[in-house]
């Protein structure tokens, strides 16, 4: 059934949708790992696209200052921070924009710092340069945040790169403009670049406030590179395109350095669906956070109700949800036995840090009938 706020096709329907979430398991499995979400996009989104496809307008990506503009005005009215759209790079995707930066920075051998639990692919980034991971766990004792004193011993200790999460995938907090600026101040005292991956940022529930890390002050800014993307937010995750912002003449100077085919290697509808997306899609946002909204609260109800034994809690930002299910006792692979057992398709906990194998990740961006399948299923284990 329809969601009342954004539109949701039926499981038949989204079961013929040709990204990972749908393929990567059978018709029996509910997919609630991947962060894809079963909204349908954006009609400004859908416009853009089906043009450019309609007048086959489907060449190699030249200079597109739409996307600059787009950023440029979406961060100024959303977040009240004001970005020069000359200080805003395009690249292939995130990941691929964040090793750029590394090559950029270090050499192999070299440490870069996580805050884990962290998404994936930050462990498998770092590895592409032969650079070591240094994690500064979250504090779980105080509700999965930065630990700032950790964090500047790391830096004191030589690290010189930290790949922060903000937005944290996958505990949904929204680090604040005073942890932010404490800890520009700590990568700047001890020469450190600080590259802040804000892909879940427009993402962020109304009760917190969403701060870009490069709006937290001089220090921020001269340490801070942004990468990011609307793929995440406006899901077209599947089109490739993402970008790199600065705010002070030596980041500048540093970006200006990484590989031309950056820019390149994006894709033309990609690229357009972001200017698209930052821009006269940028309302659309709204419509899926009300359905987001209810639907963390719902899958925090549906767990009180039937997996009382599950712990987690409400996320600040993004569609995913943390839960220990250690207390359900399924063993060392609980999201291998979620699958084996409940064919409820879920990520590991250890895909976020070796240390979480009593965790795993649930997506709720799609329906409340879905999510209530799926914790139906998980409550017959
Ligand atoms: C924090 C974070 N960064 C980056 C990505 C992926 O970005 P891209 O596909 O542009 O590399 C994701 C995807 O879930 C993510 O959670």
């Amino acid at each position: 059934m329809a969601s009342e706020n954004a539109h949701i096709p039926e499981l038949s329907q989204l079961r013929t949708r040709h990204s990972s979430k749908w393929r990567r398991h059978g018709h029996d499995v509910l997919p609630m790992h991947v962060a894809e979400m079963d909204f349908e996009v954006a009609p400004g989104i859908r416009e853009t696209l089906l043009k450019m496809i309609t007048e086959s307008d489907l060449g190699y990506l030249g200079p597109i200052p739409e996307v600059g503009e787009a950023f440029s005005k979406y961060a100024a009215n959303k977040w009240q921070w004001h970005v020069d759209p000359n200080q805003i790079k395009l690249a292939t995707d995130v990941g691929v924009a964040a090793v750029e930066i590394f090559r950029a920075l270090v050499k192999p051998g070299d440490k870069i710092m996580v805050n884990s639990p962290v998404y994936t692919n930050f462990w498998s980034w770092i590895p592409e340069v032969q650079a070591e991971i240094l994690d500064v766990p979250l504090d779980r004792a105080r509700g999965w945040r930065l630990d700032l004193d950790a964090i500047d011993k790391a830096f004191a200790s030589g690290v010189k790169v930290l790949l922060l999460c903000n937005p944290q995938n996958p505990t949904g907090t929204v680090h604040t403009r005073a942890e932010l600026t404490a800890l520009a101040a700590s990568a700047r005292k001890h020469g450190a670049v600080v590259i802040s991956d804000e892909i879940h940022a427009p993402l962020t529930f109304a009760e917190n406030e969403f701060v870009p890390f490069l709006n937290c002050g001089e220090d921020a800014e001269k340490v801070g590179i942004c990468v990011t993307s609307s793929s995440k937010s406006w899901n077209t995750a599947g089109l490739k395109a993402a970008i790199v912002v600065t705010k002070s003449d030596e980041m500048l100077h540093l970006v200006a350095k990484l590989p031309e085919a950056m820019h390149w290697r994006a894709s033309l509808l990609g690229a357009f669906a972001m200017a698209e997306s930052f821009d006269g899609s940028a309302d659309w946002i709204d419509q899926a956070m009300a359905t987001l909204d209810e639907n963390r609260h719902h899958l925090l109800a549906e767990l009180a109700a039937k997996l009382p034994n599950v712990k987690t809690h409400l996320p600040e930002a993004t569609y995913l949800a943390w839960l220990d299910v250690s207390a359900m006792n399924l063993g060392d692979y609980p999201a291998v036995k979620i699958l084996d057992k409940a064919r409820v398709a879920l990520v590991p906990g250890t895909d976020f840090g070796p240390q979480y194998g009593q965790f795993v990740r649930f997506n709720f961006a799609t329906s409340k009938e879905n999510i209530t399948a799926a914790i139906d299923r998980i409550s017959c284990l």
